[in-house]
This record gives C-alpha cells, structure tokens and sequence, in this order.
C-alpha cells in the first residue's frame, strides 16, 4: 500500500533540511508518494496566511506529514498542523551519539509530552490594561492518553526509567489532576516509575542523565526540559521529535528556522533525517527505520560534519553520506 506523505519545508532552513530528509526517504525501500505543501512566513508575506486551509486538509487526509520549521508565524503554523492530525503525543528523544561532543555522553532519554493542553491552551486575556491572564487546562481524558503513551513507548523502545514529571505542589489541582491520572496508569500496568518536580528534574537530568529514560511531560515543561537535554547532547541539529495521534501523525526536527545560518547550505539535516526515521517506524517500516538511523549514527561517528558540530560540510555532503551508508 503506498503511504501518501506530506511534505511542507516551512522557511528558513526547513527549505534546506526537509529535502535532504526526502531524498533519503526516496533511497530505502518503502512505498512512499511524496505531496509537497508550502506553509510559514513566506507564505503569509504573499497570501496573507501562513497555514493555507488546503494544506490543512492535506495533513489530515496524509498517511503522514514531514514539516521543517516555520519563522515567526511557528505558533500559527505548527499548533494547528499538529492539531489536525490529531497528534496528543509529541515525542521527543534526546541521545547522545559517539563522535559527537556532547555534554553528558551518557544521555539516552526521551521526552514524551502532552501535546494539546496545558499553558498551551491559547485561552489568554488582557483583563485590564496591565493586567493579563492564561488558563491552564489540564483534563483527566488527555493525561490518561498521554500516561499510558508513555509507559507503552517504554516498554516498546527497552527503556527501564519512567518518570512523571509535575508540579503539584503548586498546581495542585491541574498537576494534581496529571500526576494522579499518571500514577493511576502505572498502577494498573504494574509498571515501575518515578515522580519528579520538573524544576528539581531540570537540575537532575543535566547531573544525572543516565538515570532516566522516558519522562512523560505537562506541555510546556515537556517544550521546555526537552530543549534542554539538546544542550546535553550537541545542539538542536541533532533532536528529532514525533506528533503521534491514533491514526495520523507529523514529524519535525525540535529546531526551528535558524536564521543565522539559513541559505548557507551548512544546516544540519541529521535532527530532519532522524525524524523522518521515526516516520519510516510509525508507518511500520521498522528495519528501514533502522537503517537510517544507523547510517546517520555512522556519520556522526566518523562525518563529514557540519559546522554546528565542528566541521566544515555542507548539508547536501552530510546527506550524500548518509544515503551512501544507506
Ligand atoms: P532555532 O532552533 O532556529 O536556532 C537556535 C540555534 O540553533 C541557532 O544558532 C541555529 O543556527 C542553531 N540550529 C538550529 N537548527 C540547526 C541545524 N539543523 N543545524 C545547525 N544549527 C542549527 O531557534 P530560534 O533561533 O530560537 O528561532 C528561530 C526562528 O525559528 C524563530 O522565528 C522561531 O519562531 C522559529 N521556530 C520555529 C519552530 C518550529 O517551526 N517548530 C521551533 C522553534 C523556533
Ligand atoms: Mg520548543
């Protein structure tokens, strides 16, 4: 069955990383049909409209959809994207690969966070001048979802940690609502884990990496936490994350537009490339998943490089590399 994906390159360097991603999606055996889309900045510049409706349609009608990066319409571009494909779960791995100059080699853990609620929630107001407010919606309904996600991605993937992170000591009634709802989930698996403030995580998980693995994430501390184990691995060029829903699904690097590098030609594709891994394993795909990664791991260890990792490559010269592994 041919898999229909998506393709929106967004701006800045999404233009350069999402079509090195594709040619290597074009150079392992799967039946993938490839729909290009435009989104972002560039888009509203001409349109008025950074997320034109007839590619929403597109990303909920696709097997699955590949986005880059959108500049400063990103909140009006990805929100929505990963809303109609009804992603709950955005996952996000952060590893430490050998070759690489990493902070804490020793970091192999992935942030799977709540992707439809929390801060995030866009119910906000200015109620006097000077004086504004945010409602945080946290419900039972998506933190059971995003609970058992967790514990199932765990179990999947061998990882033996399970941490709840949350902040129910202050948010007593949201964070209360999630934890509880979390700690209800793993009991009923019989599953092991662990509970963590996310302010005391965020000083444990940059001391201690290796004591975790999966860290199911309120939204905004999921965005936050996960941004900074990049910082322990080697940089935004390396995070690949997934927006998992039941039957649909986007994937995008965890970096956005760069615009200090864009139009160089020295991004670096491996987080894009390693995201359309995960697409290749969401679609079942599994050894081709693999592979890539495989042939991208090989890469780091021996280059060519890119210069956000202290080497002198172009994007398309860490791409050949990859699709000759291949
Ligand atoms: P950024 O991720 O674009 O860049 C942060 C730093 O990391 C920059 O120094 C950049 O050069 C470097 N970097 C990121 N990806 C890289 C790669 N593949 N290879 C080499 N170096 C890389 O974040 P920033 O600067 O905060 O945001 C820039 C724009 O991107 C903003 O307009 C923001 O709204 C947008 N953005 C979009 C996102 C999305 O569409 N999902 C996510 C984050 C930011
Ligand atoms: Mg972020």
């Amino acid at each position: 069955m041919t898999h229909e994906i998506l393709v929106i390159p967004g701006d800045g360097i999404g233009q350069e990383v999402v079509p090195a991603a594709v040619r290597v999606l074009q150079a392992v055996e799967a039946d993938l049909a490839f729909v290009e889309g435009e989104a972002g900045d560039h888009v509203a510049a001409e349109t008025g409209e950074p997320l034109p409706q007839e590619i929403r349609e597109r990303a909920a009608e696709a097997d699955a959809t590949l986005f880059g990066a959108a500049g400063d319409s990103a909140a009006d571009v990805v929100l929505p994207l990963r809303e109609v494909v009804g992603s709950f779960a955005n996952v996000r791995p952060a590893r430490a690969y050998p070759g690489v100059d990493a902070l804490k080699p020793e970091t192999d853990l992935v942030f799977v966070r709540e992707n439809t609620e929390g801060v995030y929630s866009g119910i906000e107001s200015e109620i006097a001048e000077g004086v504004t407010t945010l409602t945080r919606v946290i419900t039972e309904r998506a933190s059971r979802r995003i609970a058992e996600f967790g514990f199932e991605h765990a179990a999947e993937n061998g990882y033996e940690n399970v941490t709840v992170a949350h902040k129910a000591n202050v948010m007593r009634v949201t964070d209360g609502l999630f934890l509880e709802t979390a700690e209800a989930v793993a009991a009923k698996r019989g599953a092991d884990y662990d509970t963590a403030l996310m302010d005391a995580l965020a000083m444990h998980v940059i001391m201690h990496p290796e004591d975790y693995g999966v860290v199911i994430c309120p939204n905004l501390a999921g965005d936050v936490l996960s941004d900074l184990a990049a910082g322990l691995v080697g940089g935004l060029g390396l995070l690949p994350s997934a927006n998992v829903g039941p039957d649909n699904a986007m994937f995008e690097p965890v970096h956005g537009t760069a615009p200090d590098i864009a139009g160089q030609g020295i991004a670096n594709p491996s987080a894009t490339i390693l995201s359309a891994a995960m697409l290749l394993e969401h679609l079942g795909y599994d050894d081709e998943g693999q592979r890539v990664r495989a042939a991208v791991e090989g890469v780091l260890a021996d280059g060519p490089r890119t210069p956000d990792l202290g080497g002198e490559a172009t994007t398309g010269d860490v791409t050949d590399a990859v699709i000759d592994r291949l």
